[in-house]
């Protein structure tokens, strides 16, 4: 019996959940008088989250990255498809993990108000989707070590977890169709969010906004990986509690959004 939601079973193997979704999709609409929440005036300000504990490596300015010879944005929007089997002996430089995350999710500009604005926009500029990374053969990083990048600095943070593969895999729902190839990749991205983030501005509508958000995010991720020839896959299969676990999510009040993989194709 599944406790998260009701099922009931409408025809004959045809199985449709009460719908709650659209409680909440109603609920969040936004209308004449829920539209004051925008306003400046009711707006609260949630402060970056202070990893000032944790170590970073710093990475570059994205105007000091080279593009080198990168596929135009139309070959790359032909090109795009969702890789299933990454190589396992594809070992990514520490420039080109660099050049990725930059490009996918780093800081773009400063505006004038001295704000970072990032690669991909975000409601309210908010940002309120946090960016995990766990990786193996990326040169000068440790395998299967959390680190979080930060788009207001550009900072790579070492969070101080060791996560085990094998759990891992376990929580990746795919692991199930023994798509044992899924973890050769070199890039294993986590999108996390603690709600509050968005929602302390746009009340319920923060909810959709910050999924929007991580969509945004995701399609930059499978794109520039797509420019740099390098593999891609996007995951919403996952069981989210395990991937939190693992990622120590709990002390941040987040939960995973959404699961990416990066690697070399074969
Ligand atoms: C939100 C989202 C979740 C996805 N989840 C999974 C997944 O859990 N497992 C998987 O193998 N593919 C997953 N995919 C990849 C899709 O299966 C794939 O995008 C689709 O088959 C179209 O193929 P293409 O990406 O090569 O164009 C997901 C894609 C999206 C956008």
């Amino acid at each position: 019996m599944n406790t998260q939601w009701k099922i009931e079973h409408r025809n004959k193997n045809r199985y449709m959940t009460d719908k709650i979704y659209m409680k909440y999709h109603i609920a969040s609409m936004h209308n004449e008088k829920t539209v004051s929440l925008q306003s400046p005036n009711g707006e609260q300000v949630v402060d970056p989250l202070d990893l000032s504990k944790y170590t970073y490596i710093q990475l570059p300015e994205l105007e000091d990255v080279d593009t080198g010879e990168d596929k135009d944005i139309y070959k790359v929007l032909r090109e795009r498809r969702s890789t299933r089997k990454f190589d396992p002996n594809k070992k990514m430089t520490f420039q080109e993990f660099t050049k990725f995350i930059l490009f996918s999710v780093g800081k773009a500009c400063i505006n004038e108000f001295n704000f970072p604005y990032r690669t991909y926009p975000s409601g309210g500029a908010k940002y309120p989707v946090e960016i995990n990374i766990i990786t193996q053969r990326v040169e000068g990083l440790k395998d299967f070590h959390v680190y979080r990048f930060s788009g207001y600095t550009n900072r790579l943070y070492d969070m101080e977890i060791d996560v085990d593969k094998k759990e891992l895999k376990d929580a990746t729902c795919a692991s199930k169709y023994d798509y044992a190839e899924y973890m050769d990749c070199n890039i294993f991205i986590f999108l996390s969010t603690a709600f509050e983030r968005s929602t302390c501005k746009y009340g319920l509508l923060g909810y959709r906004l910050t999924l929007l958000e991580a969509g945004h995010i995701g399609q930059n991720l499978s794109l520039v990986a797509e420019s740099m020839d390098i593999g891609n896959l996007p995951l919403g299969g996952f069981y989210e509690a395990k991937i939190n676990k693992l990622l120590g999510l709990k002390k941040f009040g987040e939960t995973t959004l959404y699961y990416y993989l990066i690697g070399g194709k074969l």
